[in-house]
């Protein structure tokens, strides 16, 4: 018999149906059942947030720093056990899921350390003898919908400031892997926080998540996930004026020059094209290559991807893990198909593998010969998938990596500071890398993209305040 998760609304655990949660490495290993929940429990949630909402937005601030950093205590201190729970949930490697633990923890210990560094301004107004107070408050009841992808660290990076800031959240993890949220919710109801503060409904998208932008009771939604539902959280939020804040996809581009270190861009490329089996919306999707290193860079990838093993997460050789779900893998391999029909060249990689146990296998494809008019160069795969295209010169090549209806993040590899220093100023995107992965970021400063990647305030960092809070500007005559 599995163990039940259930949802956790307004102090109580409640649910009655349940789904079970597989390991894309071992189709045969149930990490556990967990609570489905429905329209009602959304209703309840949101109830529950309002009420928790007057005494947690007025709580101290000492109160809620205890709490984060308690959190942040008991994620770092278990971020083996957390870190295999995620490696089995969603199909990363054991490393690659510890080192998302942690982040998770670091985000918890900085919000906490944000609790204590609360300020406004005050200001001379211009009219002698009155004062102006800039401050912030708590936005309310927050809806936070977050993606398989990265099952601790996205939920950590909404709730954190959620909670530092003064809000009660409805929280609604991906149904493929709900795991990792219910241990967070534990975690911080062990940690201290107060009733109905952060409630938890698991479920599926079409019933949870709808029901969220369905409710008038949320004062903002933060999401990340796909363009087509994050279009459905902004159409129905202007509706109802409701703020919110998307991460979308990205189609993110690494430009390697003629005079990159090799090494370093083939292991940028790796990395950011390959590593957590390229479901990141930071991924390396487009290698934009110049003609004098084209040829070495796309033989020393093939060696590079040939010697990465594919495997079951938790194996120790594994380098890259499962594709997370049947469907994903479906559109993986559609994908392979779709580049081939277009005439691109499939150099390495793109064939289903088996393993020891049945999972989603999928060794790393890389094409070259792509143009930028490809739907495999324009549209977001979400796999292990990398298209190559060939730029005669570093103008060429900028323009390339422009080409492109999304701009989360973009890099280069070279060894010119003035194409770095031109790139870092002329790149649309929200997130420069020169010389490093394109994925990958660091959990203390601003997260966010341009263009079709992202909308509203940037996540992360003190940065985070802009989405999480309001300002208020009050004109006192002493
Ligand atoms: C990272 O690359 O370290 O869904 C983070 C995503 C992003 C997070 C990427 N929102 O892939």
């Amino acid at each position: 018999m599995t163990e039940q998760h259930l949802n956790f609304v307004g102090g109580r655990d409640i649910g009655a149906d349940f789904t079970p949660n597989l390991n894309p490495s071992d189709l045969s290993d149930v990490i556990g059942e967990y609570a489905s929940g429905t329209a009602e429990d959304v209703s309840a949630a949101v109830d529950a947030a309002r009420a928790a909402f007057p005494a947690w937005s007025r709580s101290g601030i000492a109160e809620r720093h205890g709490i984060l950093r308690r959190a942040a205590d008991e994620i770092l201190a278990r971020k083996e056990d957390l870190g295999r729970l995620l490696a089995r949930e969603e199909g990363k490697t054991l490393a690659e899921g510890i080192g998302e633990v942690a982040r998770a923890g670091q985000i918890f210990d900085f919000f906490a350390g944000e609790c204590l560094r609360l300020s406004g301004e005050t200001v001379p107004s211009v009219r002698p003898g009155i004062r102006i107070d800039v401050t912030r408050e708590p936005l309310g009841v927050i809806g936070l919908i977050t993606p398989w992808n990265f099952p601790i660290a996205i939920p950590a990076w909404k709730l954190a400031p959620a909670l530092a800031y003064g809000n009660t959240v409805v929280l609604k993890p991906a149904d493929l892997v709900p795991g990792c949220v219910w241990e967070l919710v534990q975690i911080l109801r062990r940690a201290g926080a107060p009733d109905g503060v952060v409630n938890l409904v698991m479920g599926r998208g079409s019933v949870v998540g709808q029901a969220m932008l369905d409710h008038p009771g949320l004062d903002a939604i933060s999401f990340t996930g796909s363009v087509e539902t994050g279009r459905r959280v902004a159409l129905s939020s202007a509706e109802k004026g409701r703020k919110y804040q998307l991460e979308m996809g990205g189609k993110n581009p690494l430009v390697v020059l003629d005079d990159a270190d090799l090494d370093t861009a083939v292991s940028c490329a790796l990395n950011g094209a390959f590593y957590s089996t390229g479901q990141r919306c930071t991924a390396s999707s487009r290698l934009i290559v110049t003609d004098g290193i084209h040829d070495r860079f796309v033989a020393a990838l093939r060696e590079a991807m040939a010697g990465a093993t594919v495997g079951h997460a938790l194996d120790s050789a594994t380098v890259i893990g499962p594709v997370a779900s049947a469907p994903q893998l479906e559109q993986d391999i559609d994908y392979v198909r779709i580049g081939e029909a277009e005439g691109a060249d499939l150099v390495f990689g793109g064939q289903r593998l088996n393993g020891e146990t049945e999972g989603f296998f999928l060794s790393p494809a890389l094409f070259t010969g792509c143009t930028s008019e490809m739907r495999i160069a324009r549209e977001e795969i979400f796999g292990p998938l990398a298209a190559v295209l060939r730029a005669r010169d570093y103008d060429e090549a900028l323009a390339m990596a422009n080409d492109t209806d999304f701009g989360l993040t973009a890099g280069i590899c070279t060894t010119s500071l003035v194409h770095a220093e031109h790139f870092k100023r002329n790149a649309e995107a929200g997130m420069v890398m020169v010389n490093l992965p394109t994925a990958g970021v660091d959990f203390h400063v601003p997260f966010g993209g341009r263009k079709g990647s992202s909308f509203g305030p940037r996540e992360q960092g003190r940065y985070a305040a802009e989405f999480f809070t309001t300002v208020k500007t009050a004109y006192v005559l002493p």
